[in-house]
């Protein structure tokens, strides 16, 4: 079986999982073959046959543009988003333009756009699925489709399908973990001796961080997150207004020195809690001990504990952030495409 692939946006994350399909397209369960890529950039090329990775790999590292993809019978050039939505023989979507997380635009609306025509839909974006899940959600199954984002929190990490698939009948109460990997780098460097100043400016080098740290820094991208997690693996229909947010950049070296003489770490923790009726929905920076779990997770790498009444504590730890890793989310996503509309 061959599953056609669009890809809308062309950054670092769709590149990344160009890469992968290079390198193990032959040996995934089922054939995903790109067949449009368009990106504001580069351009737009489509061939209904499927386009050439490899020449496609070689305009990324030249950074071409689509234009110089070879003329043949069947490419198309010079789609824009909508039309390649509209027009693609794909039967998924891959929406994965530079968003703003806020509104999340422009990503709803190519969302909408293909579920509204029939079209799977996988992203990466944080937006669409923290501001506009339900509405898409109802769209996707009005129109039998499916709609993932397992990028969306811990990029490659299975932090979504994870409790869907293997914690089931486990009553989850709260969930909680270091979900941004610039603010835990931060941390971890400042607790060796560098400046908050100085680990930010190697985060942003290293490639962790938002276009704009802020959104790092004082939580907004785990408060993102945090909505994602209610909304989706615990049925909370949160707003990104309910969750209380404080960052880390108020953390000084003393209060990093403080807290390791006690025998404690701080980390930069997203929280959801079911207390009776209410919800609890924080980001902050909390002092944690050397027994938890969490206290222990250093430089980038994320983790979360889900709080299972069955089986306990759950904690799972791995990558949150990098193009491969995020990449790697769209390939489960799309593995998984077909095996859920069974
Ligand atoms: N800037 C984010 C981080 C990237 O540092 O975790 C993944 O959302």
């Amino acid at each position: 079986m061959t599953q056609k692939v669009a890809l809308i946006g062309f950054g670092g994350v769709a590149q990344g999982f160009i890469q992968i399909l290079r390198e193990r397209g032959e040996e995934l369960p089922e054939h995903i073959q790109v067949v449009s890529i368009t990106d504001w950039r580069r351009g737009a090329v489509h061939d209904p046959n499927g386009l050439d990775l490899d020449f496609i790999a070689k305009i990324i590292e030249t950074d071409g543009t689509f234009e110089h993809y070879p003329e043949r019978s069947g490419v198309i050039k010079g789609w824009n988003s909508f039309e390649t939505i509209q027009q693609t023989n794909a039967d998924t979507i891959v929406e994965v333009t530079f968003t703003d997380v806020l509104t999340g635009q422009p990503a709803i609306d190519h969302c909408k756009e293909a579920l509204r025509l029939g079209k799977h839909v996988v992203t990466t974006n944080k937006g669409p699925i923290a501001v506009a899940y339900q509405e898409l959600k109802e769209l996707a199954d009005a129109n039998g489709v499916q709609l993932l984002y397992e990028g969306t929190v811990m990029s490659g990490t299975p932090a979504l399908r994870l409790p869907e698939h293997t914690l089931i009948g486990n009553n989850i109460q709260e969930v909680k973990g270091i979900l941004n990997g610039t603010t835990n780098y931060i941390l971890t460097e400042m607790e060796r001796g560098k400046t908050f100043e100085q680990a930010l400016q190697d985060a942003q080098t290293l490639g962790y961080a938002e276009a704009d740290p802020t959104s790092d820094v004082e939580g907004y991208d785990v408060l993102y997150k945090v909505v994602i997690l209610a909304n989706v693996m615990m049925g909370i229909p949160l707003k990104p207004s309910d969750v209380e947010r404080v960052g880390i950049s108020h953390l000084t070296p003393r209060d990093i020195k403080d807290a390791h003489s006690a025998g404690e770490r701080w980390k930069l923790i997203g929280r959801v809690k079911k207390e009776g009726e209410r919800t609890m929905a924080t980001v902050r920076p909390e002092r944690l001990p050397l027994t938890d779990p969490l206290a222990n997770i250093n430089g980038a790498i994320n983790a979360i504990t889900y709080e299972c009444d069955i089986s306990g504590p759950i904690t799972l730890i791995g990558a949150g952030a990098g193009v491969k890793e995020t990449g790697f989310a769209l390939l489960i996503d799309l593995l998984h495409v077909n095996r859920l509309g069974e």
